[in-house]
Parts: structure tokens; C-alpha cells; sequence
């Protein structure tokens, strides 16, 4: 087990640091009725559950690294939690309003992270779960991402390269004891559900893409940041420096996503990371522009049509929630 900041108390985290499969669903929901205590005791007991239903399909084959991660929204937090600690950072999806693109924010309660190399475990671990939650709950979204080529996004980079490895990992994704000791061995996890234009995508040359994204689109070099003051990458805006000059990363776990009899083109972003700031600060960057005024330009050619924030936390938390 992993130990939470002091080293003393031994803090299993979900399987946040799970890796990328060929196939995973992101489903968020919210509560119909909050003020229901038959509906939350049957939210919170099958959330309880979750290391059941993930015992119940993985081991239907083991090779397939099956694993569900649980985040619980702000507004549900208190009810489905019965009251422990709120995260310090815990509040809703904040809406960012650049000159020209908007970060939306939309309702959720719960995500459920269902990751597997096989469609059909992602499948039946859904199945199973909405099972027991009946009609306490409504379907906000419900995606299905794929592994596509060399671990690509659907604008064809790529995508996932820069995200921290080995030790690094907890250091960026586990709440410690010190941060907030109410909330330790957790994270927060930040999603956005993005369509692309593709045809607006195409008519860019490869080297105009790549000074888009900042990389090299068949061997995925880094390219050198602009000048400052310059309009940057997307690389260059998503990297945050803290006063020390120290990087913080955050895990990402996007997938492409799609149905290309609707012209429909995504890409699912969900990241995970000890410090919610961090990633605030990125779609800051990203809508609003560093300097202001020169957004993202991934955004010219992507558009979220969801934004929701969640704490997922420590798996020991999540399991003990049905114990009242
Ligand atoms: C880097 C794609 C949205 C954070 C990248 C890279 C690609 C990419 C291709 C370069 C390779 C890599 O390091 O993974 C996309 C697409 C998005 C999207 C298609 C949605 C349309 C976001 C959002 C955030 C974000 C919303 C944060 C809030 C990052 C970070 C990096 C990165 C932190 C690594 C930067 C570095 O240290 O080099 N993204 N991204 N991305 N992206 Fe995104």
C-alpha cells in the first residue's frame, strides 16, 4: 500500500494511476433527488460497492486491466459522503470565459472512469452498476472512447507523452497528508467531453498543426517554445510553473471518441491531480490566452460540450461510506 505523507497511515488510493486501455467509458451522473434519504443510501451503497462490481467483472479476465475510478461532484459531496471532510479545493466546475471561447460547466454527482483493454468488461461493469443505482440517478453523459493508432487523438498527435512517470506520479496525483489531511491518498479529477471540426482541422498544413499542438505530428518531437509574449503551443500554455521554476504535472487519461456517420469527431479530456489549482490554471491559459488574447488555438478546432469537476477519494474512503 501507499503511504500518505507522513508514512505512517497506510492510504490506498483508487486506481487513478490505472494505464491507458484500448477501450474506456466516462459516465456522469447526477442524483434526482438529494433530499431522498432512500435514493443517497442507495447512491452511497452501491458507490460502496464499486471494489465489488470491479472484483465481479475483472476477473473475467485478468489480462484485460479492468478499473473504475469514483468521483463525487461538490454538490453531492456532503450526501454522499454523510458528511466526511470536504477536499479543501472541492467546489464546481468554474466556467472560463475567453474573448472567443468559453469553458462551459455542466452537472454532474458521480464519474464513473471504466477502463479495460475489452469493450465488453467496460460493458457489463456499466450494466451492473446502473443496475443497482435504478432511477436514483440521471444520465448527464455517457462516452465511449478508443484506443486509436499509436495512442493518437483524432486530430492525429499523439497524445499523453508528456505525463509523468514513476515516482512522479503520486507526487502529481495523491493527496498527502501535509495537503490536506482530511483528504489524503485522493485526487481531483477535471473532465471536458470535446468535438473537433476536422475539416477546419485538414485544411491546416502539418506544420501549421504541429506549431499548434508543439510537437511533430509523425515522430512526436517537442518543438521550442515561442517567444514570449508570442502566440504559443498547446504544450506551452498546459505547463505550469510554480515560483521555484518546479513543473506540475497533472495524469492524463484522454480517448478519442466518435461516430463518423454524425460527423461527430472528440476527444474526452479527463485529468487527474493533487492540486485542482493546477489544472484551473491550464484552461485559464488555454481559453483566456497567455499573454490574454492569444488562446489555445487547439480551441479553434475544438469545443467542449461538457465541464465538471470531481474529488475521487482514497479507495478505503469510497469502500467504508455503506459502514452507517
Ligand atoms: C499535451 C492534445 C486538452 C493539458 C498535449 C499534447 C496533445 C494534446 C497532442 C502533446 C503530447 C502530450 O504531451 O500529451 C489535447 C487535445 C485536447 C487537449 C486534443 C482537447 C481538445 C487539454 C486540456 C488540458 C490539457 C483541457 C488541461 C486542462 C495538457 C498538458 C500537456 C498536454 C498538461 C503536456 C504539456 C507538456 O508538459 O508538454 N495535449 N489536449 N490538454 N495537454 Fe492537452
Amino acid at each position: 500500500p501507499k503511504m500518505g505523507g507522513s508514512g505512517r497511515v497506510p492510504i490506498e488510493p483508487q486506481r487513478v494511476d490505472a494505464p491507458l486501455t484500448q477501450s474506456a467509458t466516462f459516465l456522469v451522473l447526477t442524483i434526482n433527488d438529494k433530499d431522498d434519504p432512500d435514493a443517497v443510501k442507495t447512491v452511497r451503497s452501491t458507490v460502496a460497492k464499486t471494489d465489488d462490481l470491479t472484483k465481479n467483472v475483472a476477473f473475467r479476465d485478468l489480462q484485460a486491466s479492468f478499473a473504475c475510478t469514483v468521483g463525487v461532484g461538490s454538490e453531492a459531496w456532503d450526501q454522499i459522503t454523510n458528511g466526511l471532510p470536504r477536499p479543501a479545493e472541492l467546489h464546481p466546475f468554474r466556467k472560463i470565459e475567453g474573448k472567443v471561447h468559453t469553458a462551459i460547466s455542466t452537472p454532474g454527482d458521480l464519474l464513473f472512469h471504466i477502463r479495460a483493454d475489452r469493450r465488453d468488461l467496460c460493458f457489463e461493469f456499466e450494466r451492473q452498476l446502473m443496475d443497482l443505482l435504478g432511477d436514483t440517478v440521471t444520465v448527464v453523459d455517457e462516452t465511449v472512447g478508443f484506443r486509436y493508432f499509436d495512442v493518437r487523438d483524432l486530430l492525429g498527435f499523439v497524445d499523453g507523452t508528456a505525463n509523468p512517470v514513476g515516482p512522479a506520479v503520486d507526487e502529481s496525483i495523491i493527496v498527502t497528508q501535509d495537503e490536506d489531511a482530511g483528504s489524503v491518498g485522493g485526487s481531483y479529477v477535471v473532465v471536458q467531453k470535446y468535438v473537433h471540426d476536422l475539416k477546419a482541422w485538414r485544411a491546416l498544413s502539418t506544420e501549421q498543426q504541429e506549431a499548434v499542438i508543439g510537437r511533430t505530428k509523425l515522430d512526436n518531437i517537442e518543438l521550442d517554445d515561442a517567444p514570449e509574449g508570442k502566440q504559443a503551443a498547446h504544450k506551452t500554455l498546459a505547463t505550469i510553473e510554480g515560483e521555484d521554476g518546479q513543473e506540475y504535472s497533472i495524469l492524463r487519461d484522454n480517448m478519442p471518441f466518435g461516430n463518423p456517420g454524425a460527423k461527430e469527431f472528440g476527444t474526452y479530456f479527463i485529468g487527474y491531480s493533487s492540486r485542482l489549482w493546477v489544472i484551473e490554471k491550464m484552461l485559464q491559459r488555454m481559453f483566456v490566452g497567455n499573454p490574454p488574447g492569444l488562446h489555445d488555438r487547439i480551441l479553434d478546432f475544438s469545443r467542449p460540450l461538457t465541464g465538471t469537476t470531481f474529488f475521487v477519494p482514497a479507495a478505503g474512503v469510497l469502500a467504508g461510506l455503506d459502514s452507517d
